[in-house]
């Protein structure tokens, strides 16, 4: 047996004492939830993260930490899913795309035309159709902490574009899931799967003629540079789910469940919030900086979101719900 010097000064019958003292005579280590991304660490998802990983801290006493892996350190979002299923990543902040590939219901936030802003996208995720959607996370193996946003969806071109014709037969990258892939072949565009981080050399070397985007990725990205006409249809809203390991989730006691939920669900209002703010402040700095900007209403993709929900309302029933719901 080794002894520490404090049990060697105590003597051998103390020291035996001192190692036998029940383990809840120590301070308890912190539990430490690792969260994953695949944004950068520039990015409003990872600094929420961030923030979240500050607030758990101070709300818990030091119980609860978090360490965020943004920029997909830990895989892209289909394998942060699998790793969350078998406990072995206790949080994801991720895209629907996943989620949507696996149950199309998910689909029914990329209806067209659903919000005319990120406030009111927000407001969307918070009804009553929004937690329904986050209780049916449980089937897929994670536990829904709440939604957030990234920026509405607007069209960004390395030629100019005056109306929808000059679209078609183009290359854009898109997110790859079912419902905008569905969206941009409706248009008559070759939808085009590309990682994020590739999307600015993308449009650089000509491999891709355009991008859906969010006035973030544009302006933080610097895509502008390379494909200088934006055409601001927000044809889209861009939801972002927080969500923890089911398997995680049901191991924590239930006061600590609820204490994640609430301090989650804190960050993710400050989320919508700076959107809200950042939108308008992001767009004045492209046009500063010198792209070609033209605003256009929904009349721009003509029947295209009829035709895109001949298609998903089926598949998607939610999307009724929330039409309702938004146009109330
Ligand atoms: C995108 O794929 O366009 C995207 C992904 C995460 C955050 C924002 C945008």
């Amino acid at each position: 047996m080794t002894l520490t010097r404090r049990t060697a000064f105590l003597g051998f019958g103390a020291a035996a004492a001192a190692l036998a003292a029940p383990p809840l005579a120590r301070a308890q280590a912190p539990r430490e939830l690792k969260i994953g991304l695949i944004t950068g660490p520039q990015h409003f998802w990872t600094q929420a993260m961030q923030g979240f990983a500050t607030a758990i801290r101070t709300a818990s006493n030091g119980r609860y930490t978090a360490a965020v892996f943004p920029a997909g350190q830990l895989g892209n979002e289909s394998v942060m899913v699998q790793q969350m299923q078998a406990g072995s990543l206790d949080m994801g902040f991720l895209t629907l795309a996943e989620f949507s590939n696996r149950a199309p219901n998910f689909a029914a936030f990329f209806a067209p035309y659903l919000v005319r802003d990120v406030t009111a996208a927000g407001r969307l995720l918070k009804s009553t159709e929004g937690e329904a959607q986050l209780e049916q996370m449980t089937d897929q193996g994670v536990v829904g902490l709440g939604f957030g946003l990234g920026g509405m969806r607007h069209i960004l071109s390395r030629t100019p574009v005056s109306s929808v014709a000059d679209l078609r037969g183009k290359k854009f990258r898109i997110t790859p899931f079912a419902p905008l892939r569905d969206f941009y072949n409706i248009v008559g565009i070759a939808p085009t799967p590309i990682p994020l981080p590739g999307l600015f050399d993308a449009l650089a070397n000509g491999q891709i003629d355009g991008a859906d985007v969010d006035l973030e990725l544009v302006w933080t990205l610097r895509l502008f540079q390379q494909a200088q006409h934006l055409v601001t249809t927000t044809h889209m809203m861009f939801p972002v789910v927080s969500v923890m390991s089911g398997r995680v989730f049901a191991g924590l006691p239930q006061p600590d469940r609820a204490l994640i939920r609430r301090t989650m669900a804190a960050e993710l209002d400050k989320l919508v919030a700076r959107y809200a703010g950042a939108e308008g402040e992001w767009l004045n700095q492209i046009r500063g900086a010198g792209a070609n900007v033209r605003e256009v209403g929904r009349d721009f993709f003509g029947d295209v979101a009829t035709a895109w929900e001949r298609e998903w309302g089926p598949r998607a029933p939610s999307i009724a719900r929330l039409r309702a719901l938004a146009g109330a």
